[in-house]
């Protein structure tokens, strides 16, 4: 399984102070050299801690692969045609939720999924929906020509080691069945860390975890690159 190392908080941090530390392009730097595979980044529509600016700076200097999260917006579909990111991961959006609450209800808004899905697509960008682990959004994700989905895993991470883990990692798993008999690549994220994220290795042809908080967190403790090796060994 591939690492791609969602990079937001090291902008958070950043914009506590409004200044420039800790520096954003070299936090990923640091990831890729470290063994991180891609880097996230997660451009809000209230900029919170991503900016335009990182995005393109990342986009020009670093070579490895970079998945943009997004919500279905035109200003943002416009930035991804202009930017160019090898993927682009759409997302659900609130303005007052602390992070990424739930997966996107493509289902209810399909004809949309599609016209936002296809210019991406046609523009060589890999285009994956971020949705809950539920037949009925994975089947609406692969009707908009999507070629991924990234499957939320935050009902998983809650419910880990309580007696409702088994229920959620099943689900995580019967969707990724599905998609893959659709011919859909699976990735998976959101509340993954370094005590939960093994039984992912229990569901077969994942393709990459977008993990975030949870290094970021560690980071602080370790440092980044001793924090994304160990992610990296316990995910590869
Ligand atoms: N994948 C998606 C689509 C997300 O929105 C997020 C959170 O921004 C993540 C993965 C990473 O989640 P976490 O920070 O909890 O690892």
């Amino acid at each position: 399984m591939k690492l791609g190392l969602n990079i937001d908080h090291i902008a958070t941090l950043r914009n506590a102070r409004g200044g420039v530390e800790p520096d954003v392009l070299e936090g990923a730097k640091l990831c890729i050299e470290n063994g991180a595979d891609s880097i996230t980044t997660h451009l809000r529509e209230d900029r919170r801690h991503i900016k335009d600016e990182d995005v393109k700076l990342i986009r020009k200097e670093i070579k490895a692969k970079l998945n943009l999260e997004m919500a279905m917006t035109d200003e943002m579909q416009e930035i991804a045609l202009s930017l160019k990111p090898d993927a682009v991961c759409i997302v659900p959006e609130k303005r007052q939720e602390v992070t990424t609450e739930g997966g996107l209800d493509i289902a209810g808004q399909l004809e949309r999924g599609i016209s936002f899905v296809k210019p991406l697509v046609d523009a060589g960008i890999e285009v994956s929906l971020f949705i809950d682990p539920d037949k009925e959004q994975v089947l609406a994700a692969h009707k908009t020509g999507a070629q991924f989905i990234e499957l939320h895993t935050g009902t998983y991470a809650n419910s880990f080691g309580t007696d409702k883990e088994e229920q959620a990692f099943n689900d995580l798993k019967t969707a990724t069945e599905y998609a893959h008999s659709l011919g859909l690549k699976v990735n998976a994220g959101h509340g993954l860390n370094y005590q939960n994220v093994h039984r992912m290795h229990e569901i077969n042809g994942l393709y990459e975890l977008n993990i975030g908080h949870s290094i970021i967190s560690r980071a602080v403790f370790v440092g980044l690159a001793k924090a994304v090796q160990e992610m990296k060994t316990l995910v590869k």
